[in-house]
């Protein structure tokens, strides 16, 4: 079971598109998916046509409340929704932190770290799925580093402009300790998101980053990749001349998904 998180410190980088693309191509390939929401927006539930007053994450992290209640079918059209689980988000998960130390007591008692709580979590669902892809807030709280430590793959969208290279080092220097503490075999890699091909400043940045890092294909900025999450369709539903799906195509080949 490979557990893939998307993540990034920012907000607006692409995070949640990712992770509707991603769901979705693999549910179409014939493969199992559980899809964790952990950002409070919710934006991911949402697409996948779940919208919850409450979420049970909370409880399901410290073994309150089982696996079988806090799952949630996707609904969609497509007969590959219907290969999707999905743990949804809701507003009241921005209040995760202050809850888990309500409970740290009990927490230290029965799962130990509360970092280690995801990856506890899922060990029952090996078997279940085949992939597990999980959204994630944009900063660096308790949900971000629960799903750094559980991943066996870390995508990180990251966005030309926004980021000096010093920045994304930064940021890779925090993912590292967490690899290097605890979760050795995680793999990272840096998709360049939303690029805007056309303009120059962009490319260029697009050159120093390949200096400094290893990066992916890009996924450019796409109107109809705004569709694809208005219209609740996938871009693997798009012709064969979509830029959209074919962007995300070479990407996941590139990933080897
Ligand atoms: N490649 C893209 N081209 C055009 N719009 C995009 C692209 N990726 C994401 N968006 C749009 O940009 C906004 C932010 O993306 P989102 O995936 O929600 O970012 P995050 O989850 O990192 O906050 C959304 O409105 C989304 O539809
Ligand atoms: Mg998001």
């Amino acid at each position: 079971m490979q557990i893939i998180t998307v993540a990034n410190n920012k907000g607006g980088v692409g995070k949640t598109m990712q992770c509707y693309q991603l769901a979705c191509y693999l549910a179409n390939k014939g493969h199992k998916i559980l899809v964790i929401d952990l950002d409070s927006q919710a934006n991911l539930s949402t697409t996948m046509g779940v919208q919850i007053q409450r979420s049970l994450i909370p409880e399901w992290l410290i073994g309150d409340v089982a696996l079988e209640d806090v799952i949630v079918p996707a609904d969609g059209k497509g007969d590959f929704y219907q290969q999707i689980d999905l743990i949804p988000a809701s507003r009241h998960l921005a209040n995760l932190s202050k809850l888990l130390i309500l409970s740290e007591g009990e927490i230290r008692k029965t799962a130990g770290r509360k970092e280690r709580l995801l990856r506890g979590r899922l060990k029952e669902c090996v078997g279940k799925y085949e992939y597990v892809v999980v959204d994630t807030p944009p900063m660096l709280g308790d949900e971000l580093i629960m799903a750094l430590v559980a991943a066996t793959r870390v995508l990180i969208p990251t966005q030309a402009q926004d980021y000096s290279i010093d920045g994304l080092e930064e940021l890779m220097d925090t993912f590292e300790i967490i690899k290097e503490t605890e979760n050795p075999g995680m793999e990272f890699s840096i998709i360049p998101s939303m690029v805007n091909t056309r303009r120059n400043i962009e490319k260029q940045r697009m050159e120093e980053l390949a200096q400094s890092f290893n990066i992916t294909p890009p996924i450019r900025n796409l109107v109809q990749m705004q569709e694809s999450i208005s219209l609740r369709k996938p871009v693997f539903k798009f012709g064969k001349r979509s830029k959209s799906r074919n962007d995300y195509n070479e990407l996941w080949e590139f990933l080897q998904l």
